[in-house]
């Protein structure tokens, strides 16, 4: 979710928005906009796809003199609903109402129907656009007409879903009205104006005292002073603070590197991954233009993916063959089309990539394509290439993740490559509803446990100075365990350069038992104790053997398992959950693992060198 920028003061709006937006480019975005309020009840808007330079030629095109006044808003967009384009671009627009908006307005379907119903001409593709909608409506007529700030909770207490929006009204110059729900924003206190940004990074030229605003409150801001209060109108407490960073930590949130702040962003990369999935006691995807009927006549899943994706492709294996009992192969996306796939029109192609441009797994879905396979993409870029040359697609809610090692884009992909998993099981009856309704509550429940892991890595850094000078580590797990043994060797690799690899644990007697010597640091995941119970007692048994040739054993496991914490050389414990959806926190210690090594080795985590973040060549 990207970027939001208000300002109501004394100084020339734009010019402060849009410095404000180019501050927050390093967030990543798709498309930007600004409006300008002159205080005389007309709201100059411009706003264009592409980089923040397509909003200043256009502006200059316009003439920036015409945009003129000292009430602005901005926003650069991370596309949610609707492809990246100049009329999706924010701000959105309703008569002397203009708004911008980060998150995802989970009911603006039902609201959309409404607006439409009541002959409103909604001009964009965006979930966005019915805000400014309501909005204008409420000022119009009923209990909150001609009231500014009543009308705009009025349309908070609408909305469902995760979001932080900006109103403004061109009668109402002095005022600017915001509010947050589960998407950032803070607020900037300057002397006789008022800055609103997705982070101090916005506004961080202009002044360092800042106000953190909490969930679910409304800021009302003029430029001599402002009010919080909830949804309701109550007085609400913002957290006043000094920011002491430079602005470099500030586009860092404060952490050393962006991929330390995306590990800390996972609940919400899962949380809001998983918003506007379940309605009625179904599971809905995005755009899902492949029916119920076409998911009943699928006979094989094949997934096509690379690195991190690929891995992630790997664990939902096991949760879709458990749930629809189809065959699912996973599959290199690289070398997919090269060994003559048997596609036919049965079978699901589901490819999966944050960047939607990784041109293996492009081509893979092209090749699908050619064999009239069904391709359903999973994806974090709206818009991006590979969503728009497959069948169907359902969006991650990751957000831009800058840092090349992919981490909260992962766990996002493992949580939508789940929801493909119980809409097939759903269209096919294999699971009954209330099954798929537990199913996804489970998932429900795990933005709340991965916070537990994310608040809890200290122990893991330390354990990764004590060892950031080994040569080689290997990583084992079963079942799902085994594709997050792959993705803890892939992290150590492409953040420290040093050996890892991970192996399925019951194949060590095959040969890589060899590898073991003294000293050597395995990482072992062990299943919940409650999973699949023969699962867990293999693993002890695994423990033991490389103990016994002297290995030094780093576990990860559930918080309660006392069986295998006495053969722990080093013990990470994870809440308990259930077998399949045990990656989406075993994960997490290898990304901080990873991170601290290459970190104490001095190397740059955000972008190893080699990588690219979205490798668009074969
Ligand atoms: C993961 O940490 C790597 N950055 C890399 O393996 C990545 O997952 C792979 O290149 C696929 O990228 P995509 O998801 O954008 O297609
Ligand atoms: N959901 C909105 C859209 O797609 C906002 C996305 C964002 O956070 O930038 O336009």
């Amino acid at each position: 979710m990207c970027g939001i920028v208000g300002y109501v003061g004394h100084q020339a709006a734009l010019p402060v928005v849009v410095e404000a937006l180019r501050r927050m480019e390093y967030r990543g975005y798709d498309s930007s906009g600004v409006a300008v309020l002159d205080g005389a009840g007309a709201t100059r808007v411009e706003k264009k796809e592409g980089k923040l330079a397509n909003l200043e030629a256009a502006l200059d095109a316009a003439g920036r003199g015409s945009f003129a006044g000292t009430t602005g808003i901005g926003h650069t967009r991370w596309a949610t609903h609707g492809r990246p384009s100049d009329r999706n671009a924010h701000p959105h627009v309703s008569g002397e109402v203009a708004i911008v908006h980060n998150g995802i307005i989970e009911n603006f379907a039902p609201l959309r129907h409404e607006l439409e119903a009541a002959g409103v001409d909604l001009v964009s593709d965006t979930d966005s656009e019915v805000a400014a909608h309501l909005l204008a409506r409420a000022m119009d007529d009923g209990p909150t007409a001609g009231d500014f700030v009543a009308s705009c909770r009025a349309v908070l207490n609408r909305l469902e879903g995760a979001f932080t929006l900006v109103f403004s009204h061109a009668d109402h110059p002095d005022t600017l009205v915001a509010a947050r729900r589960s998407t950032p924003l803070v607020l900037g206190v300057g002397e006789d104006e008022m800055f609103l940004g997705s982070d101090v990074a916005a506004f961080i030229d202009h002044t360092r005292d800042a106000v953190e605003l909490g969930q679910d409150t409304v800021v009302v801001m003029r430029a001599d002073g402002y009010e919080i209060t909830d949804f309701a109108g109550e007085p609400a407490e913002g957290r006043p603070f000094r920011i002491d960073w430079d602005l470099e930590a500030a586009e860092k949130g404060g952490y050393d590197f962006f991929m330390l702040k995306e590990i800390a962003e996972q609940p919400d990369a899962v949380a809001d991954t998983l918003l506007g999935h379940f309605h009625d006691g179904r599971i809905v995807l995005d755009e899902q233009r492949i029916s119920d009927q076409e998911l009943r006549d699928v006979d094989k899943v094949f997934i096509v993916a690379c690195g991190s994706a690929y891995h992630s492709g790997l664990v939902a294996k096991y949760a879709i063959e458990h749930w629809t009992r189809l065959p699912c192969e996973v599959e290199i996306a690289s070398e997919f089309r090269y060994r003559d796939p048997v596609l036919d029109r049965s079978t699901l192609v589901v490819a999966i990539s944050q960047s939607g441009e990784t041109a293996d797994t492009l081509e893979a879905v092209r090749h699908a394509k050619s064999q009239k396979a069904r391709v359903l993409a999973v994806c974090n870029t709206n818009g991006s290439q590979i969503p728009r040359e497959s069948d169907a697609v359902l969006y991650t809610h990751a957000g831009p993740e800058i840092g090349v090692a992919s981490t909260k884009a992962y766990l996002a992909q493992i949580t939508a490559n789940y929801l493909v998993g119980l809409a097939l099981a759903q269209a096919r009856g294999t699971k009954y509803p209330d099954e798929v309704a537990s199913e996804f509550r489970q998932l429900e429940k795990m933005p709340e446990l991965i916070q537990r892991v994310v608040d809890s890595l200290e122990p893991v850094r330390a354990i990764a100075r004590e060892l950031a000078d080994s040569k080689s580590v290997l990583f084992l797990g079963r079942h799902v365990g085994y594709p997050t043994a792959l993705e803890g060797a892939l992290k150590l690799k492409e953040l420290a350069y040093m050996h890892a690899e991970g192996f399925p644990a019951g194949e060590l007697k095959h040969g890589p038992i060899a590898l073991i010597e003294d000293g050597l640091p395995v990482f072992v995941v062990m299943p919940p104790i409650e999973g699949r119970g023969v699962l867990h007692s293999k693993l002890v048994s695994n423990i033991q053997e490389i103990k016994a040739r002297g290995a030094r054993t780093i576990v990860i496991a559930e918080e309660g398992d006392d069986v295998v914490r006495p053969l722990s050389d080093y013990f990470i414990p994870i809440p308990t959950s259930t077998t399949l959806l045990q990656p989406l926190l075993a994960t997490i210690p290898y990304q901080a693992f990873a991170a601290e090594v290459a970190a104490a080795r001095g190397y740059d985590v955000d972008k190893p060198r080699n990588l690219a973040k979205s490798v668009t060549v074969e």
